[in-house]
């Protein structure tokens, strides 16, 4: 357990023999001779009726002496056995629990804290070599390859060259027992000695990294016991060359030295976040041996050294789709010498190795169910499918969800209101204000809200108040401010031909204008329409689950985004945040090779759909402009929440049916669709 895996073996098999057989990975560093600990199992006793077996501890060999003398010199939780020392004498439900430690580490709990099963493509590989002799005329590294072969059954094995000038030194250094840290990553690929440390080597890190367009974000794991060590973020210095995707695009473009300059910022902030988990978790940068990175398709290429000038326009053709696998020091990472990275498979030009970390971590593919995956950013990056098929796409939603292109709008940080409601009656606001506990109209606000100020309104925030306007009858199913509730509400401003809703009074003033009720309305019938392409490809008129990727998807209230018509109509239940989903997904590619098989084989089967040239985005796109949506009825949305009956009213804020160019370019379309 936990991998349910099962079989019968002779009594008097190892554990750990047992184990392999099955193919469940246990690990194991120093071969079996009981000197690393890294083998432990637990056995779990009593009658499991659902295997049909009756375990107990008295089914395994008594504590061995290798066992007694690890127990003696480590600390060997009680009821733990060494998997290599202990035998099987009869029937045994045998735990591989998930958190060995062997060195007292800290352990972070900020990663997600999913179970990944260990297969990693980096294996430490303790071994005891034969003594040169006069009459054998094999080299020191001849003889470190056969033990490695005999012990561990490594053949055809390759060295890294940075390596041969040292192997002499170690061995003898090591009194003819090293560790080798072994990088065998695809099958069909020949394992490589990547490092080699005398003695027992008894750690190896890897990091996983998602470097996104804003922020980049890394955890450090151990490779032995798939433990998050540390995790760190920062913001992506690029952000100096442009803000969004196509600025950053523009500048390589106009720059003779562009792409240079924004491949060094990014490696830059990526070394010294090594170097800030490597500090936090005590560990040092040679310990990492292997790092996973994503990235959307701009950033990948970056990092890599390559010129993204291929991607700002039709047919957005990527310099490489597939995996890639490199030496660190190739790219200029600041880790052990001999250190691997691997880079997820791009999905499309505009859809990337984030948009494939995530569908690995949430997998769309691995279920029955129809799931759509949206990460929002600047892009949003759309997936949709399940077992029978999976597409993907990404849609120009543009920066007005981060809280740009608003005109009270700011990035989530303290004093960013991130809460809104609206009093349909009164429609005053209350809010709530990132830092602060309390809600705007509770006591002990003012002071609370003191340190940080009320300095503007973030993403989630947004959506909210658009949402809450819409709700309370502010705004109309078309986005229009209702310049007549001015009489009921000195809230509702004139502001030059239109009407604005004031948010907050004071320094800075926040008001929601008829300008950022469009913004917004543009974003989401961008997102909406792209996810309503892949709906049509899938030929499905519901999805049945929801997930929102990436920081912005963390804060999201689903109600609202549905409200607003972000998103299709689905069970409230059934739309969750997933966080960094990204991250995780780069974390299980390090943790597990399979995972990277997986993934590299599942894009190969996504179908890519190319917004921009599909004739019925545009369409789809004028209907996902009203709240919240001009045709697509919201059946379970409004099961939990009253949408207010429709209301027209004119660009100019007077209620009433004037509004004849947009109604009736919309009719026309609804027409159109309809026959
Ligand atoms: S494999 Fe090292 S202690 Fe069992």
């Amino acid at each position: 357990m936990p991998s349910g895996k099962r079989g019968h073996f002779p009594v008097g098999t190892t554990v750990l023999e047992a184990a392999r057989t099955l193919g469940v990975y246990v690990e194991s560093v120093c071969g079996g001779r009981g000197i690393c600990g890294r083998c432990q199992i637990d056995v779990q006793e009593g009658r499991f009726a659902k295997h049909g077996i009756t375990s107990s501890n008295d089914h395994i060999s008594e504590f061995g002496p290798k066992e007694k003398r690890y127990a003696e010199k480590r600390d060997l939780k009680d009821g733990r056995r060494l998997s290599c020392s202990a035998t099987i004498l009869g029937d045994l439900v045998v735990d591989v629990p998930q958190d060995v430690q062997v060195n007292a580490q800290v352990v972070r709990k900020d990663a997600d804290t999913r179970i990944i099963e260990r297969n990693p493509a980096v294996h430490m590989c303790y071994v005891e070599v034969e003594e040169p002799d006069m009459h054998k005329p094999l080299g020191d590294l001849d003889r470190l390859k056969a033990a490695l072969e005999k012990e561990w059954g490594i053949r055809n094995l390759d060295v890294d060259a940075y390596l041969l000038p040292q192997i002499q030194k170690i061995l003898r250094k090591g009194e003819w027992s090293v560790t080798a840290a072994i990088h065998h990553d695809e099958e069909t690929s020949r394992p490589v000695m990547i490092g080699l440390w005398p003695g027992l080597k008894n750690e190896a890190y890897g990091i996983a990294c998602d470097i996104g367009s804003t922020t980049i974000a890394m955890h450090l794991s151990s490779l032995l016991s798939v433990r998050t060590i540390a995790s760190a973020g920062t913001s992506n210095p690029q952000i100096r060359f442009g803000e969004d995707l196509m600025s950053r695009v523009s500048y390589v473009m106009m720059n003779p030295d562009g792409r240079e300059g924004m491949t060094n910022a990014v490696r830059e902030a990526i070394n010294e976040l090594i170097g800030r988990v490597c500090a936090e978790g005590n560990v040092a940068r040679e310990d990492i041996l292997d790092a996973v990175f994503v990235g959307n398709p701009i950033m990948h290429h970056l990092f890599l050294g390559i010129d993204p000038t291929e991607l700002g326009g039709a047919p957005f053709a990527l310099a490489v789709s597939g995996a890639v696998h490199l030496k660190a020091s190739e790219i200029g990472l600041a880790m052990n010498p001999g250190s691997r990275v691997y880079m997820l498979p791009c999905i499309a030009g505009h859809v990337g190795a984030d948009a494939a970390a995530a569908t690995l971590a949430e997998g769309p593919h691995r279920q029955d169910e129809m799931m759509l995956l949206v990460d929002v950013g600047t892009n949003a990056e759309i997936v949709l499918g399940n077992r029978q098929r999976t597409v993907a796409a990404s849609s120009p939603t543009g920066p007005a969800f981060e809280g740009a292109e608003i005109s009270g709008g700011q990035r989530a940080a303290p004093g960013a209101i991130e809460r809104v409601r609206i009093d349909p009656v009164t429609l005053e606001p209350r809010f709530r204000v990132i830092g602060t506990e309390q809600w705007s109209d509770e006591a002990g606000f003012a002071d609370a809200v003191q340190a940080s100020g009320i300095t503007g309104i973030c993403g989630s925030a947004i959506i909210e108040v658009v949402a809450e306007m819409y709700l309370s009858g502010i705004i109309s199913e078309d986005g229009v401010v209702d310049g007549s509730l001015a009489a009921k509400s000195p809230r509702i401003r004139p502001t030059g031909r239109t009407f604005s809703y004031l948010l907050h009074e004071g320094s800075p003033t926040i008001i929601i204008t008829q300008n950022d009720v469009r913004a917004i309305q543009l974003a989401k019938a961008a997102l909406y329409a792209g996810v309503k392409l892949l709906m049509d490809k899938q030929g499905i008129d519901h999805v049945d689950q929801i997930r929102f990727a990436g920081a912005f998807g963390s804060f999201i209230d689903p109600k609202y985004a549905m409200v607003l018509g972000l998103i299709p109509d689905c069970d409230l239940d059934k739309v969750k945040a997933v966080g960094n989903a990204a991250g995780t997904g780069a974390r299980m590619a390090l943790l597990n090779r399979d995972y990277r098989r997986e993934i590299e084989d599942t894009v190969t089967r996504i179908e890519k759909i190319e917004t921009a040239l599909e004739p019925k985005f545009q369409e789809h796109f004028v209907y996902a402009m009203a709240m919240p949506n001009k045709v697509d009825p919201f059946p379970k949305l409004s099961l939990a929440v009253t949408l207010p009956p429709r209301k027209n009213v004119g660009e100019d804020g007077q209620a009433g049916d004037a509004t004849p160019r947009r109604r009736s370019r919309e009719d026309r379309a609804a027409r159109r669709s309809r026959e």
